[in-house]
């Protein structure tokens, strides 16, 4: 038989049609914030088409929804070997981020159920709730439970940068389950996800084999000020909250360049209290996202905009507060499955580079509890957190082929 291969045009169908449920008006892209109507919408089909599979589902106490599937001769005490990823988008996201591995771990089921072979461990495909981290901050918090490494009540608890908390949303949607968090750990977890950046579509290169995530630091600055008229204040006697946060914005930029390197830094969410043409800005809060390959360069970049923080708290008197919304290190994937991402490429005769990860991803928290990797595809132009975000049905097959692979070498398919 060789090897098994997917059925791309089935994969590509559920793509187009997840992306349906809540698709930005005359965009490809899709607007499915964690926990909202849309979200809700979009699990509840793809949940239709695990159970069409004849998958188990299971749902957990965060709303992370597993579905496992045994084959006729698949012992069932055996750790599953776990593909997924998410299907919430930020709000102005595309159709691939996250979608794709989820779907590409239903297609990897169902390429191997119509073959009629069976694994001799579970496969199981995961959605996690939140990855994104754009309405509830942590990013990655549905696998960040599912590992342990928050605890479930301290999750619920969360507030959204809607004034809604992680909890009633759930129970509003449906989706507070009853599978315990944390989950049963995987035998492996391998994600496949598009790249979100350049660098493969740069290099023309199909596949890459990710063995590293580089560390992600989210800070929410909150200024109080005095709201003023704006035409009778004189400079001198501001308090202005506006522009001590237009201050703050344009030194991560110089922060970051002086840096240099690979370090990284946003500034993508300020809001302004009254915003109004005409008055000093009483309050202002904004978001620092600072991501680096080294954690030491990292601490140093978040001390620095610290430190320039307070002094010009000290110099405006303005109130400043610091929160850390998110903090992760860098993580290192699995040595040997990042070999294998690289053999079953070569195998497949689709070329393959070895590389690090600049977004955050489900399998970095799984890479905590058992051996974890990433497979990348390009992304079209870098883009991504974008309607316009792009990967090609055959860069998706190339992908999806090598992901097949790994599920079935790691969950002891054999046939010939
Ligand atoms: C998640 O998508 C992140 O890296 O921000
Ligand atoms: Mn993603
Ligand atoms: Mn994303």
């Amino acid at each position: 038989m060789g090897m098994l291969h997917v059925n791309s045009e089935r994969l590509w169908g559920r793509i187009s049609e997840l992306a349906q449920v809540g698709a930005i008006d005359g965009t490809m892209g899709c607007s499915r914030l964690a926990l909202t109507d849309e979200d809700a919408e979009g699990r509840r089909l793809v949940i239709t088409w695990m159970q069409d599979l004849g998958m188990d589902i299971a749902i957990d106490g965060i709303g992370n929804v597993v579905g496992t599937w045994y084959g006729p001769d698949t012992d069932r005490h055996l750790p599953a070997v776990m593909t997924g990823s998410h299907i919430d988008t930020v709000k102005t996201g595309g159709r691939f981020d996250g979608n794709l591995g989820v779907l590409a771990g239903l297609e990897v089921i169902e390429t191997i159920a119509e073959q009629g072979l069976s694994p001799q461990h579970p496969i199981s495909v995961g959605f996690f709730t939140g990855e994104e981290g754009s309405r509830y901050a942590p990013d990655m918090l549905g696998s960040l439970v599912y590992v342990g490494g928050l605890g479930l009540e301290s999750a619920l608890e969360i507030k959204g940068i809607d004034g809604t908390n992680v909890g009633e949303e759930l129970e509003r949607i449906n989706f507070r389950g009853q599978a315990p968090c944390p989950g049963p750990i995987p035998k492996a977890f391998i994600e496949l996800h598009i790249e979100q950046g350049p660098i493969l579509e740069a290099e023309n290169i199909a596949i890459g084999a990710v063995d590293s995530v580089q560390g992600i630091s989210w800070t929410q600055i909150t200024i109080e000020g005095q709201s003023n008229h704006a035409g009778t204040t004189p400079m001198h006697m501001r308090h202005d909250a506006g522009w001590v946060a237009g201050e703050i914005t344009s030194y991560v930029r110089r922060l970051v360049k002086e840096i240099g390197g690979n370090q990284v830094g946003t500034v993508g969410k300020i809001d302004l209290v009254p915003n109004l043409v005409n008055v000093v800005a009483s309050k202002a809060t904004l978001t620092v996202d600072l991501r680096n390959t080294d954690d030491e360069i990292l601490k140093d970049a978040e001390l620095q905009l610290a430190n320039f923080c307070d002094n010009l708290s000290t110099q405006e008197e303005v109130k400043l507060h610091r929160e850390v919304l998110a903090r992760f290190e860098p993580v290192t994937f699995d040595d040997a499955l990042v070999g294998d991402v690289i053999r079953f490429s070569e195998l497949l005769d689709i070329s393959v580079k070895q590389m690090t990860s600049g977004a955050g991803h489900d399998a970095q928290m799984f890479a905590r509890v058992c051996p974890a990797v990433m497979i990348f595809v390009p992304s079209e132009n870098g883009l991504s957190h974008n309607p316009d975000e792009f990967t090609s049905q055959k860069e998706i097959e190339d992908g999806s082929n090598v992901l097949l692979q790994m599920m079935a070498e790691l969950s002891g398919l054999h046939y010939d």
